[in-house]
């Protein structure tokens, strides 16, 4: 029977479709079987983010209306053959009740073992949508105030649906910015927000989905963390001491 983790941060732009398609890839590359599913009516971009645009015939809503039925949905990744995508299509406007959504994840749910939930900003209609198809979360920050802000916002909000687990992801360090006292470390914000940290995922200039880089390295950390390993967290600050890494955040701040 699927986990079903929904991906969520309050604040846009932090990293909740980026966190949710590498994790998407890394479990799947363990040979588990994932749903990708992107319940951001108004962005929808994860399949973009996963290569797989225009390749879906349905998508969640045909699934929840009966146009189809939900595994017609699932477009599988042509690189990773345990990984699904279900898709939505630009539906800001369209009411789709939570119970409609949990219904059509619960027919899934018993031939996966993850279905992931990408979800919209804010805390509105969309949020709750995706929080209540959801038995646990994902809360993703960056070390900016304003985004931590809206993740503690988030955190009151999601203790009111007693999730059996709520992990912390702190994206888009720096550490070069850690390494001058600029930002909260990722250990000084859980105990902020009072959720234990299961990831910190440097920020990149480039993004790949799948390289050998540090980022890389820590969605398949995370990835380790929800198939039932041992916290692992990437050390963002490596690579930024001694004289090169002197080097390194000099020319970092200038960027
Ligand atoms: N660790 C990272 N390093 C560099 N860029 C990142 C990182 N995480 C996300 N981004 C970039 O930040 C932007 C917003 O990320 P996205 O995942 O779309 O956020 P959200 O889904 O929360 O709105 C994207 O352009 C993405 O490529
Ligand atoms: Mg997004």
């Amino acid at each position: 029977m699927a986990r079903k983790i929904v991906v969520t941060s309050g604040k846009g732009g932090v990293g909740k479709t980026t966190v949710t398609a590498n994790l998407g890839v890394q479990l799947a590359k363990k040979g588990l079987r994932v749903i990708v599913c992107d319940l951001d009516f108004g962005l929808n971009n994860i399949d973009v983010v996963l290569g797989l645009e225009n390749r879906a015939l349905y998508d969640v809503v045909d699934a929840i209306e009966g146009r189809c039925r939900p595994k017609q949905a699932l477009v599988r990744h042509p690189l990773y053959p345990t990984l699904y995508s279900l898709t939505s299509n630009h539906l800001a406007d369209r009411y789709v009740s939570p119970q409609a959504i949990r219904l059509v994840l619960d027919s899934l749910a018993p031939q996966y073992d993850y279905i992931l939930i990408d979800s919209p900003a804010g805390i509105e209609e969309g949020f709750h949508r995706a929080v209540a198809a959801a038995d646990e979360a994902l809360l993703v920050t960056t070390p900016h105030i304003s985004a931590m802000r809206d993740a503690d916002r988030v955190v009151g909000m999601l203790r009111s649906y007693r999730l059996e687990q709520t992990g912390l992801v702190v994206n888009q360090v720096r550490g070069d910015m850690l390494k001058r006292g600029e930002v909260l470390s990722p250990e000084e914000i859980s105990e902020t927000l009072r959720i234990p940290l299961v990831a910190v995922i440097p920020e990149e200039d480039r993004i790949f989905l799948d390289n050998i880089s540090e980022k890389s390295r820590a969605f398949r950390l995370l990835a380790s963390v929800c198939a039932g390993g041992k916290v692992k967290i990437v050390d963002a600050q490596k690579g930024y001491g001694g004289l090169f890494g002197a080097i390194r955040r000099g020319l970092k701040r200038n960027l």
